[in-house]
């Protein structure tokens, strides 16, 4: 499917975790744009855990991807056509698309990209939503502080990756959770954190408990929220007094799997209690404010090699459900994308 416009669908409503089956690659005739709109052909789109909750007919801050509907996504395009003054073919821009190759949008809801500035798919990660989640949650959401141990789970994902390097900027002691001996590598060596744990060598969250507290023995100041689980299980053990939890994410528990391994109720709530915790959900939809600020900070140490990332890339749009699905189970190393059209 070169030339012919093709999108993935949702095809049904996942029962439990998400399969194959619940999505459909498929080809379709794109629209013309009308009055104010840009058509677009896709180079990347971003895969992001927050689609799995939207196959769920399910009350949430976003609404439902309803059935035979294009997956929602956040992709960069170049402009093929417009007739929206501030776009002309050939310009880069980035909007909520979908999973699709070619897409017609008001020009309203685009923003357009430089090229010279960074890759323009670091648009979908690092200088993108889930960069400036992670500069949120560690500068407004834990209010880190310099000499603070933070614990950053899904330590060397997309958000977990700036969440990290922000934080040890700031001063931070900074400790990762991550799924194996190469990504806790990875975070150490390349991203900086002081000390990260492998989750699949810890079982439960009495292993993870211990384990935070062999390489967090001052205990944790604040906790980075992503996944639920044990390793939350783990974390609420080693809170600090007034120590504060940014609930960015429960990524362990999106598809109904895991249940066990959380915190018990009155456990969670008795460390909430004692410990006198602060613990704030923070969806990023109201932060948008804090972009330019985010961006002033975080582009030049994306420039300059302060911050480094990684991602990974599948090739093929018709390939997006596979990747979207090894994501969540941790298949992904770094931000991960889905190259759908070839650069201009
Ligand atoms: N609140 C907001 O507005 C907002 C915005 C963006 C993202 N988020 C959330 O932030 C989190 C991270 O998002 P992201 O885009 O950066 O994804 P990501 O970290 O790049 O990918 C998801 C990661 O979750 C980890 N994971 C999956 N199952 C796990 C389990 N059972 N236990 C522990 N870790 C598990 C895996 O890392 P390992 O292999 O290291 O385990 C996987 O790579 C997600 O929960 C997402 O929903 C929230």
């Amino acid at each position: 499917m070169t030339d012919q416009a093709h999108r993935v669908v949702l095809a049904a409503r996942p029962q439990g975790e998400a399969t194959l089956d619940d999505l459909r690659h498929e080809a379709f005739d794109p629209p013309a744009p009308g009055d104010g709109e840009v058509a677009l052909r896709t180079i990347w789109l971003s895969l992001d855990p927050y689609m799995r909750g939207r196959m769920d007919d399910a009350k949430s801050y976003a609404k439902p991807v309803s059935l035979g509907e294009v997956m929602t996504g956040q992709t960069v395009g170049e402009v093929t056509a417009s007739n929206h003054p501030d776009f002309a073919p050939g310009d880069i821009a980035t909007g909520m698309t979908g999973w699709t190759s070619h897409a017609v949008m008001p020009g309203d809801e685009l923003r357009k990209l430089d090229p010279s500035r960074a890759p323009v798919q670091a648009a979908l990660g690092v200088l993108g939503m889930p960069g400036l989640t992670a500069w949120v949650g560690v500068n407004d959401i834990l209010e880190a502080q310099s000499g603070q141990t933070l614990l950053i789970s899904a330590a060397t994902g997309a958000v977990g990756t700036v969440a990290g390097q922000v934080a040890k900027a700031k001063g931070c002691r900074v400790v990762g959770v991550a799924g194996g001996p190469e990504k806790c590598d990875f975070a150490t060596s390349e991203l900086g954190y002081d000390a990260c744990i492998d989750h699949h060598a810890n079982a439960d969250g009495r292993a993870m408990a211990e384990a935070i507290a062999k390489v967090a023995p001052d205990g944790v100041d604040g906790y980075f929220e992503n996944v639920g689980g044990k390793t939350l299980a783990g974390a609420i053990q080693n809170m600090n007094d007034f120590g504060r939890i940014a609930i960015c994410g429960m990524v362990a528990w999106y598809g109904g799997q895991n249940l066990d391994q959380g915190p018990m109720g009155p456990v969670l709530w008795r460390n909430m209690l004692t410990r006198k915790l602060t613990a704030r959900g923070f969806i990023i939809f109201d932060h948008w404010h804090r972009f330019p600020d985010f961006l002033d900070e975080v582009a030049p140490m994306v420039a300059d090699g302060r911050v480094s990332y990684r991602e990974s890339v599948t090739e093929g749009l018709e390939y997006a459900p596979k990747a979207f699905l090894d994501m969540l189970k941790g298949g992904n190393f770094g931000k991960t994308l889905v190259r759908v059209g070839a650069d201009p």
